[in-house]
């Protein structure tokens, strides 16, 4: 899909990290439920019993810190841990709350047991994050009156909330904010079988005509992420009803997503470009991200959050100390030889 900004058309990549317009509407895709959540089984049975026990308290549920990479519906958890607690749900983002005073007016709106969210938490100013501390431990704002030597400080009290913070890179969190959190959860990429079970529910819900098959071919190629299978549902959707009868089959899945670049195992032009860059430029690493990023001309946090963490679970890069490193596994993949394995180059070297 394409927006058109005025003169310029930018293509949205499938493996696109942030929202898209699209993802904005894929509201009703999205489980509102425990029960239809589909995946993350660790983290949905503990927050299961959390939540439980909260609720038979009559007690806001501690807060949550939900950590992974994006699109694996970490907001989405955090709106169905609202409907499961039956409680409202403010949603904001670390770099929304400029100000201190913007958060203490977010927590002084908020009712008794009400749900705060905020994605990118790691995106917090030191200011605000100063704010959140007596907020999170005592449920209390603490506000500076005057200035100077009579400056005072007042302490209001504040509903007792839960705040839900979500984030793509824990590490980034300072230690007194993570600290603050009872509850870590960290999502992991689905299994393609999750997956097809998450693509099979959408396309009831967009009432689209899908074979088992088809669904599978789409899971398999969405690294992981629901967000990506669900845009990938919707374009091969797209396919499916201009050039074939409008069912999904494995063949038609295959053709749309070949045609969209989207190799065998999910990999995009960006993830082969990452590998080829490393395998030609640099022997194959190690070689460190911020290089290579401007190698092959991407930004450095994209490449390590969006990138980095399926290419890593397929077992096609390694990260150490000194740099990224393309494995054997992804040479095969990209059809080339690994140059120590090269029957010629070993006898050159005797
Ligand atoms: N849509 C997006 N993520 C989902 C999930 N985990 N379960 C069901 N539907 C989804």
């Amino acid at each position: 899909m394409s927006i058109d900004f005025g003169n310029d058309i930018y293509e949205e990549p499938l493996v696109a990290k942030t929202f898209l317009q699209e993802d904005a509407q894929e509201g009703s895709l999205r489980p509102r439920t425990l029960a239809d959540y589909i995946g993350q089984e660790k983290a949905k049975e503990n927050l299961a019993v959390f939540i439980e026990a909260a609720k038979r308290r009559q007690e806001a549920l501690d807060h949550v810190l939900l950590h992974g990479p994006p699109g694996l519906g970490k907001t989405t958890l955090a709106g169905i841990i609202a409907q499961e607690m039956g409680s409202g749900i403010r949603i904001t983002s670390g770099p929304a709350i400029e100000k201190p005073g913007d958060l203490a007016a977010l927590l002084t709106n908020l009712n008794e047991g009400d749900i705060l969210f905020v994605d990118e938490i790691h995106r917090l100013n030191r200011s605000v994050e100063e704010i959140l501390y007596p907020a999170m431990e005592d449920y209390a704002l603490d506000i500076i009156v005057g200035k100077g030597p009579s400056a005072n400080s007042i302490r209001l009290d504040l509903p007792k909330f839960t705040l839900i913070g979500a984030t793509t890179r824990a590490g980034q969190l300072s230690a007194p904010l993570r600290d603050r959190f009872g509850v870590t959860l960290r999502l992991e990429l689905y299994t393609p079988e999750e997956l097809a079970r998450i693509v099979t529910r959408s396309a009831g819900i967009l009432d689209v005509n899908i074979v088992p098959s088809g669904a599978y071919e789409i899971a398999r190629r969405s690294r992981g992420t629901p967000r990506i299978a669900n845009r990938m549902l919707r374009r091969v959707r797209d396919f499916a009803q201009v050039k074939a009868d409008g069912v999904i089959t494995e063949t038609v899945a295959d053709e749309a997503l070949c045609a969209l670049e989207i190799d065998h195992l999910g990999l995009d032009p960006v993830d082969r470009r990452m590998l080829h860059a490393i395998i030609e430029n640099y022997r194959g690493g190690p070689v460190g991200l911020e290089t290579l990023a401007a190698t092959i001309g991407e930004e450095s946090v994209t490449l390590e959050d969006v990138y980095e963490p399926y290419l890593m679970q397929l077992g096609f890069l390694t990260r150490t100390p000194r740099g990224r490193c393309v494995t054997r596994k992804a040479y095969a993949h990209l059809g080339l030889s690994v140059p120590g394995d090269d029957p010629e180059m070993e006898q050159l070297r005797i």
